[in-house]
C-alpha cells in the first residue's frame, strides 16, 4: 500500500486498531491503513465469513487479526468481540466506529422500523462500541474516529434516517470529546465524500456510479478508500494528539457544492427501480 510512503512503516507497531463493521468498504480500507503500518487489528460484522476474508487480507499486510461476529445493536456481542480483542491483541488504542447502514428510500415510504433500525446500527451502535470500550481506551488514553456522513451537516433527499443518525453521532462525538478528554481520550469524526467501489455508494449511486466520475466533486475525483483511510491515520497518530472534538471532511469538496446533484441521482435511481 502506498500509504509506507507518507506515513513511517512502524508507526502503529504495538498499537490495536478495533474497526467496527470492519469486512469491508471503507472500514476494511481504513483496516488495511493501519495494519500496513504495523497495527494489529481487530475486525468485527454480522457475518463471520465476511470478517474471515477481510482477516485475510490484513493478516497478508502483517498484522495479528482478531475477527469476531458481533452486531453492534447487541452490547452482548460487542462486549465478547472487545474482550476477545483484549485477550489475544491486547487493549484498544484506537477505535473505528463504522458500521452503518444505509438505503434510499422518501421519507413518506420510510416505515417507524425503517427509521428505527437506521437509528439503531449507526447512532446506537457507534455509542454502543465507544461506551464498552471505554476501559480499554482509558487504559491505554487512546482514541476515537467516528465515521460520520455529509448527510448530518445538510439535508440530502432520501436520506432522513441517515442525516437524523449520523447528526447525532456527531454531537455525540464532541460530548464525548469534551468528557473523556480528561481520560486522555480524544474522539473524532470523518465525514467521507463519495467512494468508489464501496457498498455505500452502491446503494446511493447505483452499480455504476464510477461512470458519473468526479460530477459535482470541486477536486474532480471520486476518492478512494485509501483517502479516508490516510486521514484516519493522521487523527489517529501523534501529530494529531492535540486534536479533538473536530469533524474532518474527507470529500474533495463536495460538501461545499450541495446536494443537488445527489438529489437528482438519487430521484433517478429510485423511478428506475420502480420501473
Ligand atoms: N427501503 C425502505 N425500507 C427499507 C429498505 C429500503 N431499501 N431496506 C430495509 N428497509 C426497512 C425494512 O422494510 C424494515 O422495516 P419494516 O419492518 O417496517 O418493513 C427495516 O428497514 C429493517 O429491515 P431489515 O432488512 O429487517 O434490517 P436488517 O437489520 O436485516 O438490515 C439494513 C439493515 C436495512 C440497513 C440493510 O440494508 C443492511 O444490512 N445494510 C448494511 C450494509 C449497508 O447498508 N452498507 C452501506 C453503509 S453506508
Amino acid at each position: 500500500m502506498e500509504l509506507r510512503e507518507f506515513f513511517p512503516a512502524g508507526l502503529f507497531a504495538g498499537k490495536t486498531v478495533f474497526v467496527t463493521g470492519g469486512g469491508s468498504g471503507i472500514n476494511l480500507g481504513i483496516a488495511k491503513g493501519f495494519a500496513a503500518l504495523g497495527a494489529n487489528i481487530a475486525i468485527c460484522g454480522r457475518t463471520q465469513a465476511k470478517l474471515d476474508g477481510a482477516a485475510k487480507e490484513l493478516e497478508a499486510l502483517g498484522a495479528k487479526v482478531s475477527a469476531r461476529a458481533a452486531d453492534v445493536r447487541k452490547p452482548d456481542e460487542l462486549n465478547a468481540a472487545l474482550s476477545a480483542c483484549r485477550d489475544t491483541l491486547g487493549p484498544v488504542d484506537i477505535l473505528i466506529c463504522g458500521a452503518a447502514g444505509n438505503f434510499l428510500v422518501p421519507a413518506e415510504k420510510l416505515s417507524p422500523n425503517g427509521f428505527k433500525t437506521v437509528i439503531d446500527i449507526d447512532l446506537i451502535g457507534s455509542f454502543n462500541a465507544a461506551r464498552l470500550a471505554f476501559d480499554q481506551l482509558a487504559q491505554t488514553r487512546g482514541s476515537i474516529i467516528f465515521i460520520s456522513a455529509g448527510m448530518a451537516h445538510m439535508p440530502y433527499a432520501y436520506q432522513l434516517h441517515v442525516g437524523a443518525a449520523k447528526a447525532g453521532i456527531d454531537r455525540m462525538m464532541q460530548n464525548l470529546a469534551l468528557e473523556w478528554g480528561p481520560h486522555g481520550i480524544r474522539v473524532n469524526s470523518i465525514v467521507p465524500g463519495p467512494i468508489a467501489g464501496t457498498e455505500g455508494m452502491k446503494r446511493l449511486g447505483g452499480e455504476d456510479h464510477e461512470r458519473r466520475g468526479g460530477l459535482g466533486v470541486p477536486l474532480g475525483r471520486m476518492g478512494a478508500v485509501e483517502d479516508i483511510a490516510k486521514a484516519a491515520l493522521f487523527l489517529s497518530s501523534p501529530v494529531a494528539d492535540w486534536i479533538t472534538g473536530v469533524v474532518l471532511a474527507v470529500d474533495g469538496g463536495s460538501g461545499l457544492a450541495g446536494s443537488a446533484n445527489f438529489n437528482a441521482s438519487a430521484a433517478a435511481l429510485l423511478a428506475a427501480q420502480v420501473r
